[in-house]
């Protein structure tokens, strides 16, 4: 008895430990020190303008907001290489003990004479139509995602002590991958390592994609940074899947896990061929309000990770409020696809209450658009999915991905456009 009384006290005490060694503790995560902020109107253009027709939103602020976080937060990617190669290299009808067909292409993008490429891992279910998707970048390399001797091993620089994946990672993520459940639900699942598109780490923006598109001397302030260039790896991702019969164009859905979780709101806001986006823990940069200055901030995320994002963004460290900005404009960018945010009770570094405000604050946006999206000011109870077009879901536990979260993917993609 009194090690279990013991054990949620331990939990706790991991925690705040944690918190402490990752200087995370010096934030605040009290909501009556949230200061008081306006967030700027996702209906009122730069210049004045009040947005009253779907017409008005579509020709005038949709463009108008792509550039503001462009300039100010992402930086501005180049469009569609020149040419792109696909090489299917291995497919197996009966992977996963006969569950999936499993397909891995490598991608191959050249311009002006270079090139670079990634690995695509796909696993479809057992159907003769063309199924939906779920496409996401993962952290260590396809072989993370599946214990699948077939998945090729990334060469890709990756984040541990000499940047080389082994054998030993294969399967390392596939709590974070419950391939077979995902397709017993109907929905293919399509991956690729975000190192192999650009690696993780600050190399003044020149390794990676990057490398396709040089700019001279340290480039323009609103040069893309890491996250512009995994979400412009993604819609080269959807280049090919939508030229694959066996895949629904119409059905391909962005799902991304904390900094992959800002990607997918990026990739999903500049390439609306995803019909559907999932953010999962995406917290500062990705679906938190950053004017809320709870756990995570602007001058942090910028200081540990200066790659992300552009160099502009730097001007709105312990500025926030002058950022013409903030991320509920990035969810309003979805309109009027479904959109599902997705918080964990203990991820406060997240902040999500202000994961939770993003989608309140995009609602006019879908309201114009003729969708309801998610009207709420406190969050709702754990585990319970809330809202229409713009979903939240917040579960108990840390930050992570998990089969839970999965089913609840799944369960709002099934609302949206029918089981599959
Ligand atoms: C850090 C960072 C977060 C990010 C997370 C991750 O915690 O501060 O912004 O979401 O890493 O991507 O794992």
């Amino acid at each position: 008895m009194r090690t279990l009384l013991l054990i949620p006290f331990c939990l706790v005490y991991v925690a705040a430990w944690s918190q402490i060694v990752n200087g995370q503790d010096e934030f605040n995560y009290d909501e009556a020190k949230v200061p008081e902020y306006l967030l700027p109107n996702v209906l009122t253009s730069q210049d004045g303008t009040n947005i009253t027709s779907a017409e008005q939103w579509h020709q005038l602020r949709r463009p108008e907001l792509v550039r503001l976080f462009q300039e100010h937060v992402y930086g501005v990617a180049p469009g569609r290489p020149q040419n792109a190669q696909y090489d299917v290299f291995e497919s197996d009808n009966s992977a996963l003990d006969g569950k999936a067909r499993r397909r891995q292409v490598k991608v191959t993008l050249q311009q002006d004479g270079k090139q670079h490429s990634f690995d695509l891992l796909l696993y479809l279910p057992q159907s003769d139509k063309p199924c939906p998707v779920f496409l996401g970048l993962n952290f260590g390399g396809n072989q993370t995602v599946q214990d699948d001797p077939a998945i090729r091993i990334t060469e890709a620089w990756i984040r541990t002590d000499d940047h080389r994946a082994t054998e030993d990672s294969r399967g390392s993520a596939a709590s974070r991958w419950p391939v077979e459940q995902i397709l017993t639900r109907g929905y293919g699942v399509a991956t690729v390592y975000c190192g192999d598109i650009d690696p993780d780490f600050d190399d003044g923006f020149e390794n990676g994609v990057h490398s396709l598109f040089p700019v001279s001397g340290e480039g323009p302030a609103d040069a893309w940074g890491t996250i512009a260039g995994w979400a412009w790896g993604l819609s080269r991702a959807v280049d090919y899947l939508t030229s694959n019969t066996e895949i629904n164009a119409d059905r391909i859905m962005v799902m991304g896990h904390s900094r992959l979780g800002k990607t997918a709101l990026w990739a999903g806001a500049i390439d609306q061929r995803f019909a559907l986006v999932i953010s999962n823990n995406s917290g500062c940069g990705g679906a938190a309000i950053s004017r809320r200055r709870f756990g995570e901030t602007v001058k942090r995320i910028n200081t540990s990770f200066p790659h992300w994002f552009n160099d502009n963004y730097l001007q709105y460290n312990d500025n926030e409020d002058a950022c013409p900005v903030d991320q509920h404009m990035l969810v309003a960018l979805m309109a009027p696809r479904p959109v599902l945010i997705c918080s964990a009770q203990e991820d406060r570094w997240a902040d999500p209450k202000g994961e939770m405000l993003a989608g309140v604050h995009a609602t006019p946006a879908y309201e114009l658009l003729g969708f309801e999206g998610l009207d709420r000011t406190e969050l709702p109870e754990l585990n319970s999915l809330v809202g229409d077009r713009i979903g939240y879901n917040i579960r108990p536990g840390k930050h992570d991905v998990m089969l839970s979260d999965w089913e609840v993917y799944c369960d709002f993609a099934d609302k949206h456009f029918g089981k599959p």
